[in-house]
C-alpha cells in the first residue's frame, strides 16, 4: 500500500466514523423528540401525573449521578423518568381519578400501565434503554413486582433506580385518596421497604442523598384534593403506587 492509498483509507476510515457519530447523535435527537412529545401529551392528558413524572425524572436523575452515572446516563434516566407512566394515558378517568381504593379488577386495569407505555414506546421504534424502563418501574427485588414478578438483578438498574425516585415521590405527594408523608415519614418507609420493594443498595444510596440535602424534596404544585375526612380515611391505608 503507497502512501496515498494509506491517507485514503485513513479519511475513509474517519468519515465512516463520523458518519457513525452523526447517525447516532440524529438517533438520540430522535429519542428525545419522541419522548418529550409524549410527556406533552401526558401534560394534556392529567396535569397531576406530569408533575409527579418532573419531580421523578430530577430524583432519578440525582440518584444517578449520585450512584456513580455519567451526566449523560443520568439524563437519559431522567428522559425515561418523564414517561414512566405515559401507559396510564390510556387508562380510563374513572379509575385513573378515582378518590377511593380500587376494585381488584380496577387495580388490574391501572397494573396495565407499565405494559401500555412500554408497547407505545416500541411502536415508535424508541431505544430499548427507555422502554424497559418505563416496563420494569414497578417490579419489586423481592420479586412481587408487577408486570413481569422480576426479582433482584434481573431488574435492570435503571428501573431500580427510578422505582426509588417514584416512590419518594408517591409517599411525599398528596394524591385524591391520600395526604401527603413528611420527608422523615417517607425515609423510614423506604427503609422498610429496602430489600422488599427496593434494591437495598439503591435505595440507601437514595436515603444518604435525602440526609445531605435539607431541601431535597420538590415542592408539589397542585393536586385534587379530597375532603378533609376521605384524606383522614385514606392516609390510614396502604399507598397505591
Ligand atoms: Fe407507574
Amino acid at each position: 500500500m503507497n502512501n496515498i492509498d494509506a491517507i485514503t483509507n485513513l479519511y475513509t476510515r474517519k468519515e465512516r466514523s463520523l458518519q457513525g457519530e452523526q447517525a447516532r447523535f440524529d438517533r438520540e435527537r430522535e429519542n428525545k423528540h419522541i419522548l418529550l412529545s409524549f410527556a406533552k401529551s401526558i401534560q394534556e392528558r392529567d396535569i397531576v401525573t406530569y408533575d409527579h413524572s418532573r419531580r421523578v425524572a430530577t430524583y432519578a436523575q440525582r440518584l444517578a449521578r449520585y450512584v456513580g452515572w455519567s451526566r449523560r446516563d443520568a439524563r437519559d434516566l431522567a428522559l425515561a423518568a418523564l414517561v414512566h407512566d405515559l401507559g396510564k394515558t390510556w387508562i380510563a378517568n374513572d379509575i385513573l381519578h378515582k378518590a377511593d381504593t380500587l376494585s381488584d379488577g380496577e387495580r388490574k386495569t391501572m397494573e396495565r400501565h407499565p405494559l401500555i407505555g412500554a408497547r407505545i414506546l416500541i411502536g415508535c421504534d424508541v431505544h430499548p434503554f427507555y422502554v424497559e424502563t418505563v416496563l420494569y418501574h414497578h417490579e419489586a427485588w423481592d420479586g412481587r413486582g408487577y408486570p413481569s414478578g422480576l426479582k433482584g438483578e434481573e431488574i435492570p438498574l435503571n428501573a431500580r433506580i427510578l422505582t426509588v425516585a417514584d416512590v419518594y415521590d408517591v409517599l411525599t405527594s398528596q394524591r385524591p385518596y391520600k395526604a401527603a408523608l413528611s420527608k422523615d415519614a417517607a425515609r423510614g418507609r423506604l427503609l422498610s421497604g429496602s430489600g422488599a420493594s427496593f434494591d437495598p443498595m439503591i435505595a440507601h444510596a437514595f436515603l444518604n442523598l435525602l440526609d445531605s440535602q435539607p431541601q431535597f424534596t420538590l415542592p408539589q404544585r397542585i393536586c385534587a384534593i379530597p375532603s378533609i375526612a376521605k384524606t383522614a380515611y385514606h392516609v390510614a391505608s396502604s399507598v397505591r403506587l
